[in-house]
Parts: structure tokens; sequence; C-alpha cells
């Protein structure tokens, strides 16, 4: 990881209890009276010679007590992790004591007064310590772990997001408008968080998924160009990338088209990872992402592109290939032995990659000059290999790969997941390396067969494609599969690091779109009544789209945690284990509240 400078201006320090921080003094120094506060670090007696360390957020200084003529019961009563205050004059470190690897390393402090600010009791784990805690120690003593380096860096790169984003949007003629938390559902595809309201018994507020239809209102009310960094709530489940809290940069434009919706994003990509003005963003469809690597998110910084091979096995005599040919789909992959050759047991254990999608295996073969071998290929003609040759561009020596399924939805996601560990467990990852796609025409809606229904893709404020806007308004449910929308992502890494959306902008759109979505009139009344008559009031027509600020600043600061880059965050069982929410209501609260728990078996 990259570290971050904290580099302390002088004037930074005035009227504090300190005169510098703790990586601030040089050999330029010496000579000078300084006075030093932080952690106790380090202690160490070398036979009557005595040494701390102090810490604080920027670093370390050596403090030696050879001429310290305090109580030296303090000081060695000193427990690791106590806050101090050191006084005394920089001074030169003996030749041999130089560290080349401490900032601070040329010198010491010849320390003449010690205070101890604040005893600390043995702490459950050492913020700089060799020995690593627990996540789930770490989580719960949150603030110790926040001293170390690494959570002060991540901290850093964050905060260093939010300045440059809005510093980007501000150039742009945005405004920055603040709107509420508690609200009504803004559905996003998750569950809402909801707040019973001690006013109105009975009756609940909903934490917003996200301020869609508020930022829609603020273009209806003139806004014209809105932005916030703002907390969105999904009670949904969690993952590496996701928490039930989160940020966002969330941004509306009245009049936008997606040409301009790319242009600022891009310029916003350029401003956080500091990108020259040269840098573009390609442009792909979603179908054509699907088909090439089946997702809607593919990591761009390697290659191992699907290729589609269904109907090539037909009288192929392979069983698997033929029985899936009628509804299914087969994909392959090629990995040059350039990058590497398979052992027999390292393809068997592919089939692992694939098993928690569904995947019911990994079949393969090899290619050696025109001789193929192993796995699969006493089904490859001659005829066969030319093709998978010129789908896959294998031009050298490799293996084949192949995930079929009656299910062209498991083949997708599993032949997703063979091509990222290849990525990454071939060294195709270089550290540091950004690959950026805009994906866009999504699929509008998606059927789920099991509930007789349609869903959003996106939500339910995506324009259908303009020209498509009969069909959808016909209701037609064969049409209404088959349409697209005018919605696109940002995708870094293999991340959805933003989506947005041209929106409905016509009350009578809006309303066939909660109908399709199943919605009867009474409830589309209930929930967005106040919404479908704001837009009859005359509705520029508008577009945005939000960043996910956490997952931007994780890409930035290179973890694949999200946890890392907030500083109070919560586990994948949506609990803070530092104050143990959500914690149980007092029963005077409940009782004015008018709310009565059920227990739930
Ligand atoms: P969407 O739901 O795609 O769109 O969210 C936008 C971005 O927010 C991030 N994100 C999350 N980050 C962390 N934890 C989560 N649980 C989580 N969920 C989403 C992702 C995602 O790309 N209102 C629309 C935006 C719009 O149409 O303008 C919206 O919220 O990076
Ligand atoms: P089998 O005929 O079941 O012994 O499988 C022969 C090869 O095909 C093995 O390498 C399996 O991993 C592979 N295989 C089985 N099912 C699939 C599938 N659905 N997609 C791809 N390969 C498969």
């Amino acid at each position: 990881m990259k570290m971050i400078n904290h580099n302390t201006n002088k004037s930074d320090l005035a009227g504090l209890m300190k005169t510098h921080d703790c990586a601030q003094l040089r050999s330029s120094d010496i000579g000078s009276e300084v006075i030093l506060c932080g952690w106790n670090n380090k202690y160490r007696d070398l036979g009557g010679l005595h040494f701390i360390d102090i810490r604080d957020k920027h670093g370390l200084t050596q403090l030696a007590f050879d001429e310290f003529t305090g109580d030296f019961a303090t000081l060695k009563g000193l427990s690791l992790e106590s806050v101090i205050m050191a006084k005394g004059v920089v001074r030169a470190r003996p030749a041999s004591a130089i560290n080349k690897k401490m900032q601070t390393g040329e010198v010491e402090i010849s320390v003449s007064e010690l205070t101890e600010l604040s005893h600390a009791e043995e702490v459950p784990f050492l913020p700089h310590g060799k020995v690593s805690a627990t996540e789930d120690l770490k989580l719960k003593y949150r603030y110790l772990d926040l001293r170390g380096e690494k959570l002060q860096n991540m901290l850093s790169v964050r905060s260093n997001a939010m300045q440059i984003s809005r510093q980007a949007l501000y150039a742009e003629g945005f405004t920055e408008v603040e709107t509420p938390i508690l609200y009504k559902t803004t559905p996003e595809g998750a569950r809402d968080y909801i707040v019973p309201s001690r006013v109105h018994p009975g009756k609940v507020y909903a934490l917003p998924q996200s301020p869609q239809t508020l930022k829609q209102l603020l273009m209806i009310g003139n806004t014209d160009k809105y932005f916030q960094i703002c907390k969105c709530f999904r009670d949904e489940d969690l993952r590496s990338d996701r928490q039930p809290e989160f940020t966002q940069i969330d941004i509306e434009i009245s009049f936008a088209t997606q040409e301009y919706v790319k242009n600022l994003a891009t310029k916003m990509v350029r401003k956080l990872f500091k990108l020259d003005d040269s840098f573009e963003i390609s442009t792909m469809a979603h179908s054509e992402a699907m088909k090439r690597f089946g997702t809607d998110k593919p990591d761009m910084r390697f290659g191992f592109e699907h290729g589609i091979v269904t109907n090539l096995f037909k009288g192929s005599g392979f069983s698997v290939f033929e029985s899936i040919i009628e509804t299914g789909l087969n994909k392959v992959m090629f990995v040059p032995s350039s990058i590497k050759e398979f052992s027999r047991k390292e393809v068997d254990a592919l089939v692992e990659v694939v098993k928690p999608l569904g995947g019911k295996g990994v079949a393969w073969f090899k290619l050696k000059g025109e001789d193929v071998s192993g796995g699969i290929s006493k089904f490859i003609k001659p005829e066969t290999l030319k093709e998978l040759k010129t789908i896959t561009g294998a031009n050298e020596n490799g293996t084949f790969f192949f995930c079929a399924d009656a299910k062209a939805s498991v083949v997708h996601t599993s032949a997703d997941a063979l091509r990222r560990h290849f990525g990454h467990s071939l060294g195709q990852v270089k550290p540091g390396d950004y690959k950026f796609l805009w994906v866009n025409d999504f699929p509008l809606l998606e059927y789920d067969d099991e509930d007789g229904r349609f869903y959003a893709c996106h939500h339910p404020f995506t324009m259908p494609k303009i020209d498509r806007l009969e069909d959808f308004m016909s209701g037609d449910v064969e049409k209404l599969k088959n349409l697209t929308a005018e919605a696109y992502d940002i995708v870094c890494n293999g991340y959805e690091m933003g989506g947005g959306s041209l929106r409905i902008y016509q009350s009578n759109v809006q309303e066939q779109m909660f109908k399709v979505l199943g919605m009867g009139e009474e409830e589309v009344q209930l929930k967005f009544g106040f919404f479908i008559e704001a837009l009859k009031y005359g509705t520029p027509p508008h577009a945005g789209i939000a960043f996910g600020f956490d997952r931007t600043v994780m890409l930035m600061a290179q973890t694949d945690n999200i946890r890392d880059v907030i500083a109070f965050p919560k586990t994948n069982a949506a609990t803070d284990l530092m104050c143990s929410a959500p914690s149980l209501p007092d029963t005077a609260q409940l009782d004015e509240l008018g709310v009565k728990l059920i227990s739930k078996k």
C-alpha cells in the first residue's frame, strides 16, 4: 500500500500541547527544545539505558533518558499504549544507533520531563504489534485497530477522495443538497430499514436505500445539477464489498444525456485515480459483456475471454455437451502454456471453483502443436479444433476449458468465476493497475418464473429504451421480457463502482412501470402517489449516477474488503461488534412507540 504523507506544518500545531508531531524531527532540529505527545509504543531498558518510542498518527520518535532527572519509577511503570508527554532537547543519535528505516531515525530526544497523561490498562492487542489479532477482536476494539498505520492510511485515502469529489463537482457547477434520512421507501432492490414513529403510533419512516426519488424531485424543483455524499441503508445479504449502510456520491442532472453523465464520470475518475486528460472509458453493451465475460462487471485487467461453443459439439459423442444444445449454453476459455501448464491434479481441482455456482464440472483438453490430449480430447475432431482456435484466438500450446449447463445463467456465473480464478491465480493482476469500463444497454426487467412477475433490473425509475417505449406501454409480457433500459454502470477491476440511468419523467410511464412490477393501484398511490403527482407539474428530462463511495475508496486504497475503508464498519451479519448493535430496546421505549415484540422462531 502506498503511504500517505502526513506532513505537519508548524502552524498546524499552534495552541496544541505539543510542538512537533512524532514523525517530524530531523538533524536540522538538533539543539531545539521540543514537546512530543503520543502513545508509549515500546520501552527498552538496555542495562540502565532507558528508551521509549513515542508514537502518534504520523510516526515514531525515540526518547532517551540518560539525562533524565525525574522519577524513574514512573518511567518503568509506564504501560504500553499509555499516553505520554515528553519534553526535552533534540540531539543526534550516535552513528551506530542511526535507524535509516525510521523517518526520525537520525535523532532522539534527551528527555527532561515526562508526564503520563493517560494510563493504559493492558490492551487486548497492540495496534502496532507483530501478533495479529483475530478479525472479530479487531472489530470489537476498532478504536485500537484504528491506531495502526493501515487503517489511518485508509481514512486518509477516503478523506482525500471526498475532497477531490467535492472539488470536481463544484468545478462543474453542482449544488450540494442534503436530503432526509427519515423518509419513505425508496426501492433499490433490498429490504428497507424502518423507524417507528412515536408521534404517529403504528406508522414508520423508511431509511432511504438511496435518495433516488428525492434527487428526481430536486430536478422537478429547479436544482439543475445536484450532488450529495450521502448514506444509504439497505437490508440485504452482505459480502466483502457490501455494507448495510454505505456511502454514495449521488448525482443528478436536468436535461442530461448518457454522454454527459459518462463524461462527468470520466472527469471524476481522472481526478480520483490521478489519470491524465487523455484517459477515456470504453463502452460495452451488457449483452456483449455477458457473452464475452459472463458478467455485467468484467475485470478487464486480464484475458481468458469466453467463447460460445454450444452448437459446435452437435454429433461430437460427448453426452454432457450434446444434452444441453437445445436449451443451454457451452462456453470455452483458453489458457496458453506460456502462462500456465496445468497438472492433472490442478485441472481436477477447478471443479471446486464452479461448484458453489451450480456448475457440475469443468471439461478440458490440452493442445500441443496439432495434437490434443487429456480430458475430452477424444471428442475433439480436427474441424472442431479449428473452430475452437478461431473462437478463442488460440495460436500456441495450451489448455481449453469448458463450462456447459442446461441453464445459461449457471454457465455465465461459472465461467466468470473460472476466468477470475485464472486472472488472479495465474499472476495476471498487476497491483496498481486500473481498468475501467462503461457498461450500458442493460435489460430493463427481469422475469422471475417462480414468482411469475417482473423485477426492475436497476430501479423502477429507469427509462425504457426510448425507441421501445411503445412496447413498454403495451404491457405485453413477451415484449417486456426483451426490453433494454437507458441504464449504465461504471465498472472497475471487476467491481460495480457506480450505476445510473436516464429517468422516467412522464407520470403515465411511471405509473405503467409500477403496474408492470406487479403493484396494485392502491399500493402505488400509497407509496408513490406524491411522486407520480410531482411528475405531472412540469418535469425536465433528467439523468444521473451514483458512485459507491466505499467501493471507489477500496479500489483507490487497493484493498478487497469494504470494512477496511469504513471507520466503524459492520460485520457480514450486520452487527457492530464494538457497541453490540443491534440491541434490545427498552420496554418503555417500545411502549411509547406502540410497538410490541413477538418472538420469531
Ligand atoms: P445502485 O443501487 O446501483 O444505484 O447503487 C449505486 C452504487 O452504490 C454502491 N452500492 C453499495 N456499496 C456498498 N454496500 C452496498 N450494500 C451497496 N449497494 C450499492 C455500488 C453501486 O454501483 N439510485 C441509484 C443510482 C442512480 O440511478 O443514480 C442507485 O442507488 O457501487
Ligand atoms: P464425466 O463424463 O461426468 O466423467 O465428465 C467428463 C468431464 O466433463 C469431466 O472433466 C467433468 O468435469 C466435465 N463436466 C461434467 N459436467 C460438465 C459440465 N456441465 N460442464 C463442463 N464440463 C463438465
